[in-house]
């Protein structure tokens, strides 16, 4: 694996910003593109239960409803790809057994020895602390999923702009959700900056690093 020097990995973090004026005419090529998707899938997810589902959407006409539910928002219509973000509206024990499924099929363990464990996110989702909450809890699984998109699009010279004023009851209407078990909670616009997005140039507005991070 080739890795960044500490500079390189700050000027990455330093370049990212949230793009607000997309240059429509550039296209992602397409092996990035797939590194993209793949920075979906590999996210990482309480227990690995991967709560979430991507909806990559394509269609413009489509996406013109979805700025329309996104107050307006440009870079929904102008990013070359648009990314929406959905949690499982719960999570059940069919969820922890398709899970199980998945994980004796890639590594090849027989089921039956993943018994165990299965009864321990079984009963984590009937009486630990997020039993209360599990749609907030898939929630922020999939916000995990959205930080390392941005990032991975980042290293590869490709912006974003996470998205999360829009109406997520309007796209699930638009998406189709609301007869499935997801629920929309955010989107990210993707693409290549305008050259003339002033934002580009704006300092970051952030708080001291002693105001945000302590040593104990
Ligand atoms: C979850 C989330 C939702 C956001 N929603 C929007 C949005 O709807 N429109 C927008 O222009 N920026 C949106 N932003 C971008 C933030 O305003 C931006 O990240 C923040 O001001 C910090 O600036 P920077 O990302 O450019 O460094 C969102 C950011 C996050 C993380």
């Amino acid at each position: 694996m080739s890795t960044l020097s500490p500079e390189q990995a700050l000027d990455l973090l330093q370049w990212r910003y949230a793009v607000k004026s997309f240059d429509s005419d550039k296209k992602i090529p397409d092996d990035a593109w797939e590194t993209l998707e793949q920075s979906l899938i590999l996210a990482p997810s309480s227990f690995g239960l991967q709560p979430w589902k991507f909806l990559i959407v394509d269609d413009k006409n489509l996406r013109v409803q979805l700025r329309d539910a996104s107050w307006n928002q440009a870079q929904v219509i102008e990013s070359d790809r648009y990314v929406v973000f959905a949690a499982l509206r719960t999570t059940t024990d069919e969820d922890v057994d398709r899970f199980m499924a998945r994980t004796s099929e890639v590594r090849g363990t027989p089921i039956e020895n993943l018994a165990g464990y299965r009864n321990v996110i079984a009963e984590f989702l009937l009486k630990g602390w997020a039993a209360k909450d599990l749609f907030g809890w898939n929630a922020r699984q999939t916000y995990i999923a959205l930080g390392q998109f941005m990032t991975a699009a980042a290293a590869m010279g490709i912006d974003t702009c996470p998205m999360e004023g829009i109406d997520m009851n309007g796209y699930d209407e638009l998406l189709g959700l609301k007869e499935t078990r997801y629920a929309t909670l955010c989107a990210c616009a993707v693409g290549y900056r305008a050259a003339d997005d002033k934002y580009a140039a704006a300092p970051k507005v952030r708080y001291a690093r002693d105001e945000v991070i302590e040593h104990r």
